[in-house]
């Protein structure tokens, strides 16, 4: 777990090697197949049909295809990374299983090019320990999500300290709701 951490600090940009992702990639495929928790894991996100839903960081979208499954033909799910390797794996699998309501975006930097409040829920799983500028990470969720979304944040490999500490120094968001899983917050406007 440290050792993941230190090889992101070390790095100077958010965006992956080719290999790394690659790997990371290879090393969900196993733990998928030996311990399956996504599907238990993101009912208690309160994704419902009809929902727009962002996956932030998606990697190559094993939230992306689970959130597309729960908004239903109504919803929509836009699948955003910074990495192309990311879009062209969500790409496949829109493909391999014909799914109408996943969009894969590529981001620059902090800017998703997706429109103002277009969000009801925006998940940001496994990722913001990665992010250098937390402040502006979340200026650009904040921006994405409607009056009345949420935002669903977990550490991924930090302290939960420090996902908490990130969050509420930035100003952009009040935390609702936390649980050993996740944090859930709503957008402040105060
Ligand atoms: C450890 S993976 C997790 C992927 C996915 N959320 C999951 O749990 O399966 C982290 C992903 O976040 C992406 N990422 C990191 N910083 C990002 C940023 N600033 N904007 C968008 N994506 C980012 C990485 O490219 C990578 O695909």
């Amino acid at each position: 777990m440290s050792f993941i951490k230190n090889m992101v600090q070390k790095r100077k940009s958010e965006r992956m090697p080719d290999w790394h992702f690659k790997f990371m990639n290879l090393l969900f495929h196993l733990i998928d197949f030996i311990y399956p928790y996504i599907d238990k894991r993101v009912k208690k996100f309160g994704i419902k049909p009809g929902m727009t839903v962002v996956d932030y960081g998606c990697g190559p979208g094993r939230y992306s295809t689970r959130f597309a499954r729960l908004v239903g033909r109504h919803g929509k799910v836009f699948a955003v990374d910074i990495h192309e390797l990311a879009v062209e794996a969500v790409k496949e699998k829109i493909d391999k299983y014909g799914l109408t309501n996943i969009e894969a975006v590529l981001a620059s930097g902090y800017d998703s090019s997706l429109p103002d409040t277009i969000a009801d829920v925006v998940c940001a799983i496994d990722m913001f320990f990665m992010v250098k500028k937390p402040a502006e990470f979340l200026a650009e969720l904040k921006r994405i999500t409607k009056n009345s979304g949420c935002l669903v944040i977990d550490d991924g490999h930090q302290p939960r300290s420090v996902t908490k500490a990130n969050i509420l120094q930035s100003g952009h968001w009040d935390i609702i709701e936390e649980t050993r899983d996740h944090l859930k917050c709503k957008p402040n406007y105060t």
